[in-house]
């Protein structure tokens, strides 16, 4: 069952392609906490996903990446409070998902911070949500979505919502940071854009 008002939202950056989805995802969930003190925001990036935002982001990008989180840990630092079950985030995002994170979720491999933050997510029975980035799929990637589905976790592909027309890639990525965001319960306030038909309609 999700809560009412979470407060630890917990970031795990992986090697998967989009780390402009992650750098959006971090920057609007920079202005909720700026807005509600109880909320805070916890940060673990991959080796991978170091090296994918060095392709993919420039330098003042990068910066901003590992700035805007209230708290920042080391993938390999499994002594950090919510790799405890008696201490979880209230919800946490995989974004991107990369499948090797994926699949080490699916099979409970939690040699790293993320992987066991994410599998005491479901093991406490609280949101967790994979943006898994990779196209197309082969029968393995499928199993293990289906295993992370039926454990209660959220598979959720960062497909672009194209009917709101976004004017550039930062704002269709950051509709789809917003979208992730909200799978986890959190009030979104002005930062979720809803379809409304046109008015002839
Ligand atoms: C530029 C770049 C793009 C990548 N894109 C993807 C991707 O979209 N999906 C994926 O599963 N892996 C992708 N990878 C591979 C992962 O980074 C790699 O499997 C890594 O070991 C993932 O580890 P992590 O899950 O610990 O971050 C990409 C790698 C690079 C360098």
């Amino acid at each position: 069952m999700r809560e009412q008002s979470p407060s630890k939202i917990g970031i795990v950056i992986s090697g998967a392609s989009g780390s402009l989805l992650a750098l959006q995802a971090l920057r609007i969930l920079k202005a909720l906490t700026n807005k509600n003190p109880t909320l805070s925001s916890h940060l673990i990036i991959t080796q991978g996903a170091r090296r994918t935002a060095e392709l993919e982001l420039n330098a003042s990008q990068r910066v901003e990446l590992t700035a805007l989180a209230d708290h920042i840990y080391d993938d390999n630092n499994l002594t950090a409070t919510f790799a405890s079950g008696s201490n979880p985030l209230s919800g946490l995002l995989v974004v991107p998902c990369s499948i090797r994170s994926l699949s080490a979720i699916a099979y409970s491999q939690t040699d790293r911070l993320s992987i066991r933050a994410a599998d005491v997510m479901l093991k406490e029975r609280r949101p967790l949500v994979l943006a898994v980035r990779e196209t197309p799929f082969h029968a393995g990637h499928l199993q293990a979505m289906q295993l992370i589905t039926q454990m209660g976790g959220i598979i959720a592909p960062p497909v672009p919502a194209f009917y709101l027309a976004p004017k550039s890639i930062d704002e269709l990525a950051e509709q789809s940071a917003a979208r992730l965001l909200a799978l986890l319960g959190l009030d979104m306030g002005n930062w979720l854009k809803q379809w409304q038909p046109p008015s002839s309609d």
